[in-house]
């Protein structure tokens, strides 16, 4: 079962900073999620359109310039991180799931991730891409047949992961709420990978996985990395 910090160690740092990803890396974490929204010309890894939620900020983020998103303080003196940053950190060490929060510019986002992929050696076997906005996915596999797709969804559809198969993604990402026997066994047989999030408890880890759920998204990826463990 892959293990993926959710916003990195979120528990132990404030979310989606660059000191979360530096301890789902110490922890060994498999993979790293992160959120990314466009705003002033840069991709920032943050989940919420407003900033008041996980900064000292107030505001909506795509009405601050770069400077001001910059000053931003998103807990313990940390910075609000570009893509760039996390990937520099990141680097090949983990899996990178970029959860696209907030692509108003698809083309400008994947400029962005090919020049952090090429000026730091970065595989795109490493990237998961994956985001709610499925017409959004759609085109960026029509763009990039070579980047690995994660399809969301918050619910459980009426036709179980056929959305996701559509999409021609390798995974589906489920909410842990709407995940049920059904729908496990369904995206399986279609060929694609369930990561659940979010997963924090052991009792529900040990569910998902004798389910055959193939990924969590925790924010506390030591105590699931502990657990998987001892289960194996
Ligand atoms: O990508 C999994 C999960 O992060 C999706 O929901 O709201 O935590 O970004 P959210
Ligand atoms: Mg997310």
């Amino acid at each position: 079962m892959l293990i993926f910090a959710h916003r990195g160690a979120s528990k132990a740092a404030p979310e989606n900073t660059l000191q979360a990803m530096q301890y789902a890396l110490q922890m060994g974490a498999h993979g790293i999620e992160i959120d990314v929204i466009q705003a002033a010309g840069q991709c920032w890894v943050i989940h919420d359109a407003w900033v008041q939620r996980t900064t000292n900020g107030q505001g909506r983020l795509d009405q601050m310039t770069e400077a001001q998103i910059r000053q931003l303080d998103a807990g313990n003196g940390q910075q609000v991180p570009t893509l760039f940053d996390v990937m520099a950190l990141v680097g090949n060490r983990c899996l990178l799931n970029i959860e696209l929060k907030g692509i108003t510019d698809l083309a400008h986002f994947l400029k962005h991730l090919d020049s952090a992929c090429e000026t730091l050696n970065i595989g795109c076997q490493q990237l998961l891409l994956s985001s709610f906005d499925h017409p959004l996915l759609a085109k960026l596999a029509h763009l990039r047949p070579e980047l690995t797709i994660g399809a969301l969804t918050a619910s459980c559809p009426l036709h179980y992961a056929a959305f996701a198969q559509e999409l021609n993604a390798a995974s589906v990402h489920t909410d842990i709420a709407f995940t049920n026997p059904e729908f496990v066994q369904d995206a399986k047989a279609r060929g694609l990978k369930v990561y659940v999030y979010t997963v924090d408890e052991v009792q529900d880890m040990q569910r998902l996985k004798s389910w055959g759920v193939d990924g969590i998204f925790t924010n506390v990826p030591d105590r699931a990395l502990a657990w998987l463990q001892q289960a194996d």
